[in-house]
């Protein structure tokens, strides 16, 4: 096995530097290894902003979903003044969960253990054990939730699971996604009506990168979306993406497209014309498309097994309409199709890196070969 000095030494990556006309893949162990899986946590998905779920699923004071990002425990409250708050949902008694349950509305929040109570925006309101403490000396313990970096934009909640100290801002981190994507497609209102999560037996970054070429469509994606041409927008901040230009949604089988949702209303620039495929680097894949938006979002959780987050969304005012059930079926059956032969291929490619030669990088996969060079610049801090 080669050595934490090895796997770590710039020169061996040389290669990869190179422009995409020359350039070699990445090595086969950046796909398997446990050194260099630890320095892309620490330099990747620790300094990152993550994506925690939409503001949509939270809508009223009280409202709570949990979720595991990084494998932390996290709470997402809508507290009494209508802030979003994300939580360690960790109590301060003796780290028992706060909230068990994936989503819910509550007036407070009760850890079942031993009746510690905390209000929506975390504070320590109640502690059975500590009945002679006044209210004002309770909060000078310094027991309530403790809070993580959050934020909002255009309905899609972010958290920072890396040192609040040297955090940068979300919007840095953002850079134009908001203005080029979020914005245009109106991701504010969206509605979340389907989400799941597994993990596959394979790393992260397959998954990133079969995200970002459209090499494979005809290939792997040969019924379900066919030849899909994209052209490369501008980016700043940390995302890389792709635009599809096409007047129907890419979200129904070809044959279906003409018969899909409305248009989300406000649509605006090629939001209006085509979707954009956009990885919020480094696993946040979100795609918005003219009538839908939904995410594949992977988080490792070792060299070579990725924890994956699936979530489909529709416009509020889709969902309102008479049809939605039955015409919904449609996108879920075509949604679901493609990310089960997207998963089938990472686990497939998996199990043939082991020790393979360098490959190459041929015209469409040119994302691709972007995206990898991300990753060394940060795993290799150069
Ligand atoms: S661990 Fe939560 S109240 Fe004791
Ligand atoms: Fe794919």
């Amino acid at each position: 096995m080669r050595s934490q000095r090895d796997v770590l030494d710039p020169a061996l990556y040389e290669k990869t530097r190179l422009p995409r006309e020359e350039a070699a893949t990445l090595p086969w162990w950046v796909y398997t290894d446990q050194t260099w899986f630890e320095r892309e946590m620490e330099t990747m998905f620790r300094p990152a902003w993550h994506f925690a779920g939409l503001a949509s699923s939270v809508p009223d004071a009280g409202d709570f979903r949990t979720l595991r990002l990084l494998d932390e425990p996290l709470l997402v409250v809508r507290g009494d003044d209508l802030q979003v708050r994300v939580f360690r949902n960790s109590c301060r008694h003796r780290g028992s969960l706060v909230v068990g349950e994936p989503s819910g509305s509550c007036r407070g929040l009760r850890c079942p253990y031993h009746s510690w109570t905390y209000s929506l925006e975390g504070v320590l309101k109640h502690a059975p054990g500590l009945e002679g403490y006044r209210r004002d000396e309770l909060a000078g313990l310094g027991k309530d939730l403790l809070q993580v970096p959050s934020g909002v934009r255009e309905g899609l909640i972010f958290v920072h699971l890396g040192d609040p100290k040297t955090a940068a801002p979300l919007d840095a981190y953002l850079g134009n996604y908001l203005s080029t994507v979020a914005v245009p497609h109106q991701t504010a209102q969206m509605v979340a009506t389907e989400e799941r999560e597994y993990t596959l037996d394979s790393n992260w970054k397959l998954y990133a990168e079969v995200d970002m070429e459209t090499l494979h469509t005809k290939h792997i994606h040969r019924g379900s979306i066919g030849e899909q041409p994209v052209t490369v927008p501008a980016s700043e901040g940390d995302w890389i993406g792709v635009y599809h230009e096409s007047a129907h949604t890419p979200a129904l089988h070809p044959g279906e497209r003409k018969s899909g949702f409305p248009h989300t209303t406000g649509l605006s620039g090629p939001a209006t014309r085509g979707a954009h495929f956009s990885l919020l680097l480094p696993g946040f894949f979100l795609v918005t498309a003219q009538d839908v938006m939904w995410w594949i979002h992977k988080l490792p959780d070792s060299a070579t097994r990725t924890r994956v987050r699936v979530g489909y969304s529709f416009p509020a005012s889709t969902l309102a309409r008479p049809d939605f059930d039955e015409v919904s079926k449609r996108y879920y059956k075509r949604l679901n199709q493609v990310v089960d032969e997207d998963d089938w291929i990472t686990e497939y490619q998996q199990r043939g890196l082991n020790g393979s030669a360098p490959g190459c990088y041929v015209p469409e996969e040119h994302v691709v070969h972007r995206l990898d060079n991300w990753i060394l610049d940060r795993v290799l801090g150069v």
